[in-house]
């Protein structure tokens, strides 16, 4: 694919996106040991081959997060990925994170969040920032003041809500409440569904009233709600190379792309985590223009999907639906 500079991320994760580079200025930024080769940073830093489900991958992110407890860890973190995206011809992303995640030593949620709207803002990426609840038993008290707090920067940086972790463990049918305080207070907000669950957890998320799913790939075992996700023009957040990480598929053969696309379901291609996964979004379009042989006009219509299905406002949309037509048009 030659290089385009008007790809679209609406599922990246900031803790699973600290670059190398990053991870070293964060450490010594906070004063915070780091392994010295880039060897033993890149292990420290990226899932490995044998991973065996989402459970496992979930423990990679311990030490991102232990970069990310401070004002500087977190406005630093968020501008150098930024910066990243930008050399890499990322026109608009969605970044998200989990604020709770951030209060280990002194940091509030509401200072986390305003820490990393502060990098973005600095970096100039277009961007949007969505505040991830988190799949946990004793975190009901913080997922509430995830809520409220993403309620209260809707519109100033924030643009949605998401409930990400290990689905397996903690069903999405368990965090109604959290969707009903969303719906009253008019956040629009993405699940994590059909990842390490089945398609039971999808239409649990469309029940609560989710406007986009995360993953979502296990609606492909369930003709109805494929139907469903069709007609309620739900866009899926698809995320190839983590679903191989977290060992949903063998290889990218039985992934659901080209069933979704038929059934006419609105699909977008995203990293996760790009650092933990050892991937970038060039290198997902690539991997799936190569197992599925894409023509240039699918790639365009599934970077069309991404404009359709962000969080933006319209009139950005409607520059970066021209940025896409000019370039597919050279
Ligand atoms: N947090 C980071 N990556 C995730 C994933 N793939 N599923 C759930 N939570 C996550
Ligand atoms: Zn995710």
């Amino acid at each position: 694919m030659r290089k385009l500079t008007c790809m679209i991320d609406l599922h990246l994760h900031l803790d699973g996106a600290i670059s190398m580079e990053s991870a070293r200025q964060l450490a010594k930024l906070q004063d915070i040991p780091i392994p010295e080769t880039d060897e033993a940073l890149n292990a420290l830093l990226t899932v490995s081959p044998d991973c065996k489900d989402l459970n496992e991958f979930l423990e990679k992110f311990a030490f991102p997060c232990s970069l990310l407890q401070t004002r500087e860890g977190l406005e630093n973190a968020a501008f150098n990925l930024c910066t990243e995206l930008i050399a890499q011809g990322v026109m608009y992303a969605e970044i998200r994170f989990a604020p709770q995640k951030s209060c280990d030593r002194k940091l509030t949620q509401r200072e986390a969040i305003v820490a990393v709207l502060a990098g973005v803002k600095r970096s100039g990426l277009p961007c949007g920032l969505i505040l991830c609840c988190m799949r946990d038993a004793n975190n009901q008290a913080e997922n509430r003041e995830t809520v409220e707090l993403c309620g209260e920067y809707l519109g100033k940086g924030v643009c949605a809500l998401d409930l990400a972790g290990a689905e397996a463990l903690f069903p999405t049918a368990d965090f109604e409440d959290l969707f009903v305080e969303a719906r009253r207070r008019g956040i629009p907000f993405t699940i994590h569904a059909g990842e390490a669950d089945g398609p039971k957890s999808v239409q649990c998320a469309l029940d609560f009233g989710a406007v986009r799913i995360g993953h979502g790939v296990r609606a492909a075992e369930d003709e109805s709600l494929m139907e469903r996700l069709a007609a309620e023009k739900i866009p899926l957040e698809l995320c190839p190379t983590s679903n191989l990480n977290t060992a949903i598929y063998a290889d990218l053969s039985g992934f659901p792309l080209r069933k979704f696309m038929e059934r006419g379901i609105l699909v977008t291609v995203n990293t996760d985590d790009p650092s933990i996964e050892g991937t970038t979004i060039a290198r997902e379009y690539e991997l799936l223009i190569r197992q599925f042989g894409l023509s240039g006009d699918e790639v365009r219509q599934l970077l069309r999907n991404s404009v359709e299905a962000s969080f933006a406002p319209d009139a950005l949309k409607e520059k970066m639906r021209e940025k896409i037509e000019a370039e597919f048009a050279e």
